[in-house]
C-alpha cells in the first residue's frame, strides 16, 4: 500500500484498485475528504481534478486544512472546492470519473449522470457493498461492472450510455 496516506476510507484492497484503474488516466475525483483517495489516484494517473465541497450535510467537519496539507505539493492534482453538480460542467477532456461522495441513491444516480454528460470512458464507484451505489449505478448502466476489486467497481466503454432518471 501507499505509505503515509491520509485518514479516510479506502481499505488496502481499495487503493490497490483505484490506482490499477487510474494509471495513466485523466481523472476527476467526487469525494476528496482528507485527501486519501487523491493521493492514491495522484501516484498513478496524468492528472487529477479533485473537487470536493469540503464541508457538507453529511460530513459537517471541515475537512480543506488536512487536505491541503496532503495533496498542496501534488504537482498533477488541480484542487477544485466546489459542490460536483456545479463544477461538472466545466470539465472536459477526461477519461475516468471516480465517484465516492453521498452514497443515497439520488445522489449516485446524479453524480454518474454528470459522468456520462462529460463522455467519460470509465466510471469507478466506491462502496459497492452499499445498496443504494449499486441501485443507482444498475438504473444507469443495466449491466455488472466490467471489474470490481475491494469495493471499487467500474464500468468501463460508456460512450453509448444515456442518463437515466
Ligand atoms: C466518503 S468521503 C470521501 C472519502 C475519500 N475518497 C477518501 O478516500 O477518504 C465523501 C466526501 O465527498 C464530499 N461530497 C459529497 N457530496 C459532494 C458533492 N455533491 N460535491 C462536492 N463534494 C461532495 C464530502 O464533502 C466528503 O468529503
Amino acid at each position: 500500500m501507499t505509505r503515509d496516506l491520509p485518514e479516510g476510507w479506502l481499505s488496502a484492497a481499495d487503493v490497490k484498485e483505484l490506482s490499477r484503474l487510474a494509471k495513466g488516466r485523466t481523472v476527476l475525483e467526487l469525494g476528496a475528504y482528507k485527501g486519501r483517495s487523491t493521493v492514491v489516484l495522484s501516484e498513478h494517473a496524468k492528472y487529477v481534478i479533485s473537487v470536493d465541497r469540503h464541508r457538507g450535510v453529511n460530513y459537517p467537519e471541515d475537512t480543506f486544512p488536512d487536505y491541503m496539507t496532503a495533496v498542496r505539493e501534488l504537482a498533477n492534482v488541480a484542487i477544485v472546492v466546489s459542490d460536483f453538480q456545479s463544477f461538472v460542467p466545466y470539465v472536459t477532456g477526461v477519461d475516468l470519473v471516480f465517484i465516492d461522495g453521498d452514497h443515497d441513491y439520488d445522489s449516485v444516480l446524479r453524480d454518474i449522470n454528470l459522468a456520462i454528460s462529460i463522455s467519460a470512458q470509465m466510471v469507478a464507484l466506491h462502496d459497492w457493498d452499499f445498496a443504494e451505489v449499486r441501485e443507482a449505478a444498475e438504473t444507469v448502466f443495466r449491466r455488472d461492472p466490467s471489474s470490481i476489486g475491494g469495493s471499487v467497481a467500474s464500468f468501463t466503454n460508456m460512450g453509448n450510455e444515456l442518463p437515466r432518471r
